[in-house]
């Protein structure tokens, strides 16, 4: 697996005992006391929904909140079973077992978040069902170990179901052991707020960005892939704040993000020009 694919944190203890400051979530609705209530029952939790809107952000803060290490795996069409569960590996003459991501997060009780779920292979499902139910267990074949989760194991997925260029789906039988909560582009002040809150951008920029970002949503016979996320404006807020002038800000952070069509860039660049 990518190396880079997968990232793991611990509530730290710094030098002054302090805690480490949570990680900043806006809420958009009831989806933290949702994650709580997941959390508190040990059911798994689905999160759906378009790229850049905050489910990775969520996931974050929740844990961070909840005080549980976080461990997540950035799934992709070559994540196998193996990848998540460990190898054996060879060490000076012998062989020594090294648990995978999903090993770990099961032993040590932490909060599992497989984003992207729906590209890992099929054999990854497998793997995973049986830490759904009553079972909580992971069953490692090569290994012959049967791993009962620690209590405060919890199991995150992300899926993003208007994705069109990969045509993967989750099965039902996948699906139906999932609490499912979806994200949407946030409603046009909370969004402002996001911006107000994770950028040093000023309010009259901010609400610009979002009226921008409300007619880039509308039109839809551009068949972009995708609409313009929270994270594309939250980059283009950055770019205004370091003193680059808002339209190149937004052709460069927006427009070339989303698309790579010269007719239609310069369609979006006329938005931008007419918000801006
Ligand atoms: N509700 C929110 N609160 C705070 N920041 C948000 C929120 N939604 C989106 N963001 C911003 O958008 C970026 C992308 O969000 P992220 O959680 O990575 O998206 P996803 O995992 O859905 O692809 C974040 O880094 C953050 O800057
Ligand atoms: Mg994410």
């Amino acid at each position: 697996m990518r190396p880079s694919a997968i990232l793991e944190t611990a509530p730290k203890l710094s030098d002054n005992h302090a805690v480490d400051p949570l990680p900043w979530y806006r809420p958009i609705g009831n989806e933290c006391e949702i994650f709580r209530h997941a959390y508190q029952e040990r059911v798994p939790l689905l999160l759906k929904g378009p790229t850049g809107c905050g489910k990775s952000r969520l996931v974050e803060y929740m844990a961070a909140k909840l005080g549980r290490p976080l461990v997540t795996v950035a799934c992709h069409d070559e994540t196998s079973a193996t990848d998540l569960t460990g190898r054996y590996l060879i060490e000076g003459g012998d062989t020594v077992w090294q648990d995978g991501p999903v090993a770990r997060a099961v032993r040590q009780g932490a909060i599992l978040y497989l984003d992207e779920f729906a590209e890992a292979r099929s054999d990854v499902v497998v793997v995973i069902h049986p830490l759904t139910d009553h079972r909580r267990t992971l069953y490692i074949e090569r290994h012959d170990e049967e791993i009962a989760a620690a209590n405060e194991f919890m199991l995150v997925v992300s899926f993003n179901p208007g994705y069109q260029r990969g045509l993967k789906e989750l099965k039902p039988s996948t699906r139906q052991r999932f609490l499912a909560l979806s994200f949407g582009y946030p409603p046009a002040a909370v969004e402002e707020e996001i911006l107000l809150g994770e950028t040093p951008v000023d309010r009259a920029t901010a609400r610009k960005l979002v009226a921008l970002a409300a007619r880039l949503r509308e039109i839809e016979r551009l068949g972009l892939a995708e609409m313009p996320s929270t994270r594309l404006l939250v980059n283009a807020a950055h770019l205004i704040h370091a003193g680059l002038l808002p339209r190149a800000a937004c052709n460069t952070a927006i427009v070339e993000s989303l698309t790579d069509d010269i007719e239609i860039g310069n369609g979006l660049r006329d938005l931008v020009a007419l918000v801006f």
